[in-house]
């Protein structure tokens, strides 16, 4: 087990991610209103960071989760109810996959498109698509969070 972290005995890295995926919704609804108010240099170059740290996170975020012996040993270990638990898991990992690829997907299209001068037309539909995907994926992210390590 590696070193437990600021609000539970959960391991640190799982409090940064938790923190992180807390505040990406936030990060997102940002760099969006900087498109809305017409700036776009901001909003495509925090489309970009935000994107890279998010893959960071995750990347990092799976690895300790792999160490700790991965997530059906850890809601084993909460004592809540298995079965709806990874119902609830198996959804939220759909839902963050494919929200993940439409965003990677929005990006490359509209970073080319753009370059050519010509935004794809269906940009602001699929990212707030996409924004409502990322922020339900936060949201059941941190339930989760709170669920195995400070709700028992
Ligand atoms: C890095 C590539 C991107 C480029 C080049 C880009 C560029 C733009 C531009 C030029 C606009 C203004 C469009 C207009 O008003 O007609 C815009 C709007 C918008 N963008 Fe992006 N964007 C990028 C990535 C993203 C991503 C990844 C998301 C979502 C996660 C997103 C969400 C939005 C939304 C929701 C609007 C509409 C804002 C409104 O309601 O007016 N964009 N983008």
């Amino acid at each position: 087990m590696l070193q437990t972290g600021f609000f539970s005995s959960a391991p640190i890295f799982l409090d940064i991610a938790t923190i992180y995926y807390f505040l990406l919704p936030f990060l997102l609804f940002a760099s969006i209103r900087y498109a809305i108010k017409g700036e776009y240099k901001k909003h495509i170059k925090s489309q970009l960071v935000i994107f890279v740290i998010t893959m960071i996170v995750i990347v990092f975020f799976e690895v300790g989760i792999r160490m700790n012996g991965g997530f059906v040993d850890l809601v084993k270990q909460s004592g809540l109810p298995f079965k709806p638990m990874m119902y609830f898991l198996v959804v939220h990992i759909i839902i963050a996959f494919t929200s993940v690829c439409m965003w990677w997907y929005l990006i490359v299209t509209s970073f080319v498109s753009h370059k050519r001068g010509e935004l794809i037309s269906y940009h602001a539909k699929l990212g707030h698509l996409t924004f409502a995907g990322i922020a339900f994926t936060c949201i059941a992210g941190v339930l989760i969070y709170y669920l195995l390590f400070i709700y028992n």
